[in-house]
């Protein structure tokens, strides 16, 4: 693990990461665990989670398991208060856990539509709820909602483009409800990042998305430190004075036009953290 954050930026501090136990969400975890924070990781496969806790704590870092549902809202007030008892505080909530399925508009049904927005709108709203209730009401605290790129709608997946456009617009709504109490409450939106996540897409829809390194000013994939790393700086006090924003991490790939397409020019190495 590395970082180009000053180590011991989150010395004392807690952080729950939910889907912290795979792809971004690890990333983001280990990183802030390296800079000093106790990270709670949070969602349903508990297998994955102790891998990841296996992982940080090899890595000299202090994280827990809790297992969580973010559809479920009896699920989170657990979660919640399983992470008081375990860390005594949180001072930061970053909403990474997410999922959804391709699909053309006309064919998404009821159940598949529920369950996508359940998960990425209704989830990241009852965590939040949840942590400012419990704790951020008292003393502030500071939000990441990761999203999507969804700008100009979202092809082949209506249904998390309509929840991530959902989250975002709440967000400027708690930045402005809550910023009383020292809570910020801010947006990360990847553009397409080759993380392990993209395992979870059968074979041809995984092609199709690896063709989007096409579509952005460093002609590649993003990588999940690249992620990581804006979630970061919102997150720490080098942000104290942003709150309700979307920070787009997507090498100009929601600016693409056809009269400046990109190109393989090659100046654009990778960050890998
Ligand atoms: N990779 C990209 O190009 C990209 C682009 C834009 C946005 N994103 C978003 O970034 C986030 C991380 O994606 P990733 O690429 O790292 O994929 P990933 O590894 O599949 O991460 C998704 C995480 O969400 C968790 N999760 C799903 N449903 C949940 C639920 N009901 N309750 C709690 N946790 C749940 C999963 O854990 P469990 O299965 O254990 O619950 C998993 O750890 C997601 O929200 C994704 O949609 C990714």
């Amino acid at each position: 693990m590395n970082s180009v954050f000053k180590q011991g930026l989150f010395n004392g501090k807690t952080a729950i990461i939910t889907g912290g136990g795979t792809g971004i969400g690890l990333r983001i975890a280990r990183e802030m665990a390296y800079l000093g924070a106790t990270v709670i990781l949070a969602s349903r496969k508990l297998a994955n989670l102790e891998k990841g806790v296996a992982l940080i704590t090899g890595e000299g870092g202090k994280a827990y398991a809790v297992e969580c549902n973010i559809r479920d809202e009896e699920s989170v007030k657990n979660c919640i208060k399983k992470t008081l008892e375990l860390t005594g505080k949180i001072d930061y909530l970053v909403n990474n856990g997410g999922g959804q399925f391709p699909s053309p508009v006309e064919m998404i049904n009821r159940k598949g539509w529920n369950a996508v927005i359940d998960t990425n709108l209704t989830g990241t709203f009852f965590m939040s709820q949840e942590v400012f209730n419990k704790q951020f009401i008292n003393t502030g605290g500071s939000i990441v909602n990761i999203i999507a790129n969804v700008g100009r709608g979202f092809p082949m997946m209506a249904h998390t483009g309509a929840a991530r456009a959902g989250v975002e617009n709440m967000t400027k709504t708690m930045a402005s409800e809550w910023g009383k109490y020292g809570v910020r409450v801010n947006c990360v939106a990847p553009g397409t990042i080759n993380s392990s996540g993209l395992d979870s897409y059968a074979a041809p829809y995984k092609e199709f998305i690896l063709e989007f390194a096409k579509n952005n000013q460093a002609y590649r994939l993003g990588t999940e430190a690249e992620i990581s790393a804006p979630v970061i700086f919102l997150l720490s006090p080098a942000a104290a004075f942003i709150s309700g924003i979307t920070l787009i991490a997507d090498a100009a790939e929601s600016l693409f036009s056809p009269v400046m397409p990109p190109s393989d020019n090659n100046v654009n190495p990778p960050f890998e953290g």
